[in-house]
């Protein structure tokens, strides 16, 4: 039976999974089954900026509610179109469903879903990659590997910007994922120190990595030794942390970089800040342009390089864990929207 798991726009506690019905498909169409997706706070993310930033606009669902996309694999149960095949798989951007139709534009790599009410939204969002049956490597992939382009980009451009002179590169809630993979990139370059700031709880997770210099928790950040010039990464988008970064360091900031927003029931925008004023990173804008500088083939040929090191590594600090049906998928939901879940856990969902 087809279905979708909904979440109520305005509180994200508030699910259900709904019946739904899939209609034939239109000329070109192709139907998807989900097999799997991650949730992390990244997902969270994508709904508590889902209507400032489009993201319910991926997978429409009744008035009021919202469908989060989620990164995961799916295989072709219905086509109408004569270059997929039934039986094919593809990983991408999908709902929280059963199934997903598209219109998919043929692509080097897999297809492009050209869907008219997809067409104003990010590229990267659109692209949906050919895979062969599970090699075992899937969950990291659906895991890491959007959190991981994000973490290569960040640091690509601190790199491109000689990291703006900084003698440390300061990252909130350091135990999230996607700034773990931007900790691995910038120990591995040398230079600045890489602070994470973090919970207490997962002070002992963090430290463990090996990828931070100094790991301090947010009570302690006032009066922990920091070297200045700083560059601030915020992935928790919390006003609290982001007000004391700026009162203690000031014009000694030498650039803040808003990234996520983690702790999405903090308070957001603190207001008017002593120095550089925070810059919104949004990966999918930098993709592009890194597409455009390094021609064909060579950003997956950089990305891919530093991809390979990270990954082979994760095994070591996170472990797969899966939820098989709907209830264990809600439940999943919730944890990882309660920061429930743990640093050391990536969360599979098989609907
Ligand atoms: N701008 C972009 O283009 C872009 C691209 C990719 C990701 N991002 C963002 O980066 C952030 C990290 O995503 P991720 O998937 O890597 O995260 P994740 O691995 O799921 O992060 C887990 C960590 O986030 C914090 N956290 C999670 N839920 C929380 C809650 N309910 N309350 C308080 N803290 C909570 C905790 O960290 P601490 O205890 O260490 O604070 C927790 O250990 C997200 O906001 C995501 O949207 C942005």
């Amino acid at each position: 039976m087809a279905w979708d798991f909904l979440v109520a726009k305005t509180d994200l506690r508030q699910t259900q999974v709904q019946p739904a019905t899939l209609p034939p498909l239109a000329e070109g169409e192709v139907r998807l089954a989900i097999d799997s997706f991650a949730l992390t706070a990244n997902n969270i993310t994508y709904a508590v900026f889902g209507e400032a930033m489009r993201y319910w606009d991926f997978f429409p669902a009744a008035e009021g509610f919202g469908r989060v996309p989620v990164w995961g694999f799916a295989t072709v149960e219905a086509s109408n179109h004569p270059d997929i095949a039934v039986g094919q798989r593809f990983y991408g951007y999908y709902p929280m469903s059963s199934h997903l139709t598209v219109l998919p534009r043929k692509t080097r790599g897999g297809f492009a879903d050209s869907a008219p009410h997809r067409q104003h939204l990010a590229a990267v969002y659109n692209q949906y990659t050919a895979v062969s049956s599970d090699d075992g490597a899937e969950a990291l992939r659906a895991l890491l590997q959007p959190l991981f382009i994000t973490g290569f980009l960040i640091d690509d451009f601190l790199d491109e910007n000689a990291m703006f002179g900084a003698r440390s590169i300061v990252l909130s809630s350091a135990s999230s994922k996607t700034a773990i993979g931007l900790a691995f990139l910038l120990k591995q370059r040398g230079g600045a120190k890489v602070v994470g700031l973090t919970s207490a709880r997962n002070v002992a997770f963090v430290e463990a990595l090996g990828f931070y210099d100094q790991v301090v928790t947010y009570e302690a950040f006032a009066a922990a030794p920091i070297a200045t010039p700083a560059v601030f990464v915020d992935f928790a988008g919390d006003a609290g942390v982001l007000a004391a970064v700026h009162g203690r360091f000031g014009d000694d900031l030498a650039y803040s970089c808003l990234v996520g927003g983690t702790h999405w029931e903090a308070e957001r925008g603190a207001g008017h800040l002593p120095g550089p004023k925070p810059i919104l990173f949004f990966a999918p804008d930098r993709v592009k342009k890194r597409q455009e500088d390094w021609g064909p083939g060579g950003f997956e040929a950089n990305y891919g390089a530093a991809w390979s090191a990270f990954v082979a590594d994760a095994a070591r600090w996170l472990k797969v864990e899966t939820a098989q049906g709907q209830d264990a998928m809600a439940a999943t939901y919730l944890a990882v929207l309660e920061g429930r879940a743990g640093p050391e856990t990536g969360c599979i969902v098989r609907p």
